[in-house]
């Protein structure tokens, strides 16, 4: 049993404009998600319910590119993606290319805790919503006008994620997208792969990752992060050791948070910005990009 909480969110890893409203916007999100872990971590919440609630809010944002404001895809639907995982017992939930849901994490727990299954994809998905009651939304719900055609508009970010401790010692992650800006119909990236997009597990870590899907994938870049923490690096080393990995092995781009079973957090990117906000114990929440 510890006595340490820890929560840290992201609201992507990308091309920020630094000087962007946007991303103050997105850091404020970032704060406003971690705070509310927090309190929730502080009352005795799970590591769990922490995740969630923050990527919730984070869904809700729509400067971020998951829920409200992800991309829509090359024929302006919004798929898209939701990873949870209990690193208590390594259950995961997950969603993918999923239409008119406002919070996509909340269904990929609802998968994990109420199927035998761990990813449900597309209709599937989406009849199993429908069968258990879950709210819909219209399309037009989640498209926010400025992503939808400029090149040049967009948050310059993808994915939203969230890891915790709570007071038990139990970690959590939960990590959710609306994938890349004009993908193909039916494309699925990294984030609700078990070990790519997030990982969990109460002996090491947990982990939720940010960047280019198909890169991140190629090393399966979460549960790296765990098999690093696992051989004795720190949250911050094994962080930045993964990028390190992705860049020389994949030359990909992306972002990763991370919280060991002892509290310790770690940041790392090699993109622009990567807005993020994080909390320990009771103390004030710390942000950056
Ligand atoms: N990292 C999110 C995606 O590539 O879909």
């Amino acid at each position: 049993m510890g006595d340490k909480i820890a929560i840290i969110v992201h609201g992507g890893a990308g091309a920020w404009n630094l000087a962007s409203a946007r991303l103050v916007t997105a850091i404020t999100a970032c704060r406003e998600a971690a705070q509310a872990g927090q309190q929730l971590l502080m009352a005795g919440g799970s590591a769990l319910d922490a995740v969630e609630t923050a990527v919730r809010l984070l869904e809700a944002c729509p400067v971020l590119d998951a829920g409200r404001g992800s991309y829509p895809n090359r024929n302006g639907d919004i798929e898209m993606d939701a990873l949870i995982m209990d690193g208590r017992t390594l259950d995961s939930g997950a969603v993918a290319a999923v239409q008119r849901i406002r919070y996509p994490i909340s269904l990929a727990r609802r998968v994990m805790q109420e199927t035998k299954h761990a990813l449900l994809v597309g209709a599937g998905a989406e009849a199993f919503a429908d069968q258990i009651g879950f709210p819909r939304c219209e399309t037009a719900d989640l498209l926010v006008p400025e992503m939808e055609t400029s090149p040049s508009a967009g948050p310059y970010g993808d994915t939203v994620g969230a890891v915790a401790l709570d007071a038990t010692g139990n970690l959590a992650v939960a990590t959710s997208t609306g994938g890349m800006r004009r993908k193909m119909p039916g494309r699925v990236g990294d984030s609700p792969l078990v070990g790519a997009g997030g990982y969990a597990d109460n002996r090491t870590a947990a982990v939720s990752a940010t960047g280019h899907g198909e890169l991140l994938m190629k090393i399966v870049i979460s549960k790296q992060v765990c098999d690093f923490v696992a051989a004795g690096l720190t949250a911050q080393a094994a962080s930045e050791t993964a990028i390190r990995l992705l860049a020389e092995r994949t030359g990909g781009t992306g972002g990763l948070i991370t919280v060991d079973r002892f509290g310790q957090v770690g940041i790392a990117f090699n993109t622009a910005a990567m807005p993020y906000a994080f909390s320990l114990g009771d103390g004030k929440i710390v942000d950056g990009r």
